[in-house]
């Protein structure tokens, strides 16, 4: 039953991923495992280095190990790890561990300036956490600026040993990263030659295989299918779904699926492929395909006589903007099983989420947008600004006044009609560094509605230190009155990252059982630089389980 574990994989993850935008830090990861009972301790360290010259030009680059993408972790539920990251490089760094729930532990989350002051140049961290009933395909990557670009890596969660999947074994697993591949080029530079070699992930007639999808990419939600094969969805974000088949998938940034493959088609070659799905009007995107190979074992290997071998068939992807395709796969998520899910309501909160233009008083090559403005993002018209005295968690935690205020709008301040032709009196939102207290144990239920300003589009909300229930969706304007006894509260889908349908809206619902400063952004990396993101100042409930544990003596200073 524990064979999960045997299994090591000596493949490397899909390589896909690129970006023009090369960080400054090479991470080494020195993996060493100390078995104490069942429970195990990683031990990591990593060591960020130099830039590299070429071209008249220094680019710097961040590896992980001298790996893109960094190294696939792998641990079990109830494990700890234990990383340390020393910062040789000239850039600010941190490190988040994606869906991880750090349990009174905000303190190894690692938004820049929510969670953490950076971690700076010369200096070194320590990110102590450990996994608390959360099995799945999680992942990591770095929270400080554009980093996570080239910074992030597979993490992968066995059950407890003894513990089965609930599915049957497969054969093998391979972890999928998905990333940007829309600029290449720069990878040739530093040498990542196996960055444009398709990777090959062989596959026996008749084996069932699990693949853990991820997305990582910057800003691109993405179409995956693999050609002739169906895919029976079994996870996602480190939570367990009601199995069902499809031929395509929709993943956005941020997220993680995990799907089971037989190979019951004539042994040979096929492509599994990854295109965008983008949902912004007049927004620049790549269309480019990107693939890897599902090989039979049995294939033949090189045709006869020398001649090349069959070449693989291509799956048809849908239209970059099957918004219905789209829809109607994440419609299909449930729980497998019944789940607790708030069913009275002491927070209900209704958020817009969307653009924004904000007028330039001289042109500046940021002002992109139309008319001499400048591109923004909101979420209730309030533009997120990071602090830089301190950092949320910090300054919480001290009693320093002056960072932040806890006055976040739990509605828009002005009802409008969301999806309609908004005036444009109301596309300018404030810039302000609100969050929204909630009291330990509260039952939370957040309707986060998509707006026509600049255009709809398909936002991928990521709440940290939580797992939510996402009750409903739908588009148009949220209407509660007709919405709400249409949710599902039984067996709805437990997720840390979920979309807003464009021109839309998505329900959640969790109860406040984490103490801390907690980040919600849309994961697209550009809106959450302009500002689409809030934080949630979660109350200490009663005693010690209940209370944020004491911040680690290395924590570092702004
Ligand atoms: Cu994966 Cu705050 O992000």
């Amino acid at each position: 039953m524990e064979a999960a574990h045997h299994h090591k994989l000596s493949n490397r993850p899909w390589r896909s991923s690129a970006h023009s935008l090369l960080g400054l830090l090479f991470v080494v990861v020195i993996l060493s495992l100390a078995s104490f009972s069942d429970a195990e301790t990683h031990y990591h360290e990593f060591i960020q280095a130099t830039p590299v010259k070429r071209l008249c030009r220094t680019h710097s680059t961040i590896t992980v190990n001298g790996q893109f993408p960094g190294p696939t972790l792998e641990v079990r539920d109830g494990d700890s790890l234990v990383i340390k990251a020393i910062n040789q490089a000239r850039y600010n760094i941190t490190l988040h561990w994606h869906g991880v729930r750090q349990l009174r532990n905000p303190w190894a989350d690692g938004p820049v300036y929510v969670t953490q002051c950076p971690i700076q140049p010369g200096a070194t961290y320590t990110y102590r956490f450990t996994i608390q009933n959360q099995e799945g395909t999680l992942w990591w990557h770095a929270h400080s600026q554009w980093l996570r670009a080239t910074v992030y890596g597979a993490l992968i969660i066995y059950p407890r040993l003894g513990k089965p999947y609930p599915f049957p074994m497969p054969k093998r697993e391979f972890p999928v990263l998905l990333g940007e591949w829309w600029d290449r080029n720069p990878m040739d530079v530093l040498k990542l030659a196996l960055f444009t070699e398709t990777t090959v992930f062989p596959v026996g007639a008749g084996e069932t295989i699990l693949l853990r999808i991820i997305n990582a990419a910057l800003e691109q939600e993405l179409f995956f299918s693999v050609a002739n094969h169906m895919l029976t969805v079994v996870a996602a974000d480190a939570a367990y779904t009601k199995p069902f088949t499809t031929n395509v998938i929709m993943i956005s940034p941020g997220q993680t699926t995990n799907v089971l493959l037989t190979a019951n088609q004539a042994p040979g070659r096929y492509y599994m492929a990854a295109r965008a799905y983008q949902t912004a009007q007049n927004a620049a995107f790549d269309n480019t395909t990107t693939t890897a190979i599902l090989q039979y074992k049995s294939a033949p290997c090189g045709g006869k006589k020398g001649q090349p071998a069959s070449t693989p068939i291509l799956p048809s992807l849908p239209a970059f903007n099957d918004t219905a395709t789209a829809t109607a796969f994440t419609a299909q998520f449930r729980s497998p099983w019944k789940v607790k899910v708030p069913l009275q309501v002491d927070e209900n909160l209704f958020f817009t989420v969307g653009l924004g233009l904000i007028n330039c008083s001289r042109p500046s090559p940021r002002c992109q947008g139309p008319n001499g403005t400048r591109f923004t993002t909101s979420i209730n018209n309030v533009s997120f600004v990071l602090p830089r005295a301190n950092s949320l968690m910090q300054a919480y935690y001290q009693n320093m006044p002056g960072v932040f205020t806890t006055d976040f709008p739990p509605s828009p301040p002005i009802k409008f009609d969301y999806t309609g032709n908004v005036s444009r009196g109301l596309w300018q939102p404030v810039k302000a560094t609100k969050l929204y207290k909630l009291k330990y144990g509260s039952q939370v239920q957040i309707v986060m509605q998509d707006t026509s300003i600049v255009t709809t589009e398909d936002h991928p909300m990521h709440l940290h230190g939580y797992q939510f229930a996402v009750v409903g969706m739908g588009f148009g304007n949220f209407d509660a009155r007709r919405d709400t006894p249409k949710f599902n509260l039984v067996d709805p889908p437990m997720r840390n990252t979920i979309g807003t349908p464009p021109g839309g809206w998505v329900a959640i619902r969790f109860v406040a059982d984490n103490p801390g400063v907690w980040l919600m952004h849309c994961h697209l990396d550009s809106h959450l630089i302009w500002g689409l993101a809030m934080s949630f100042l979660v109350e200490n409930g009663v005693g010690e389980l209940q209370t944020v544990q004491p911040p680690p003596l290395d924590l570092p200073r702004c």
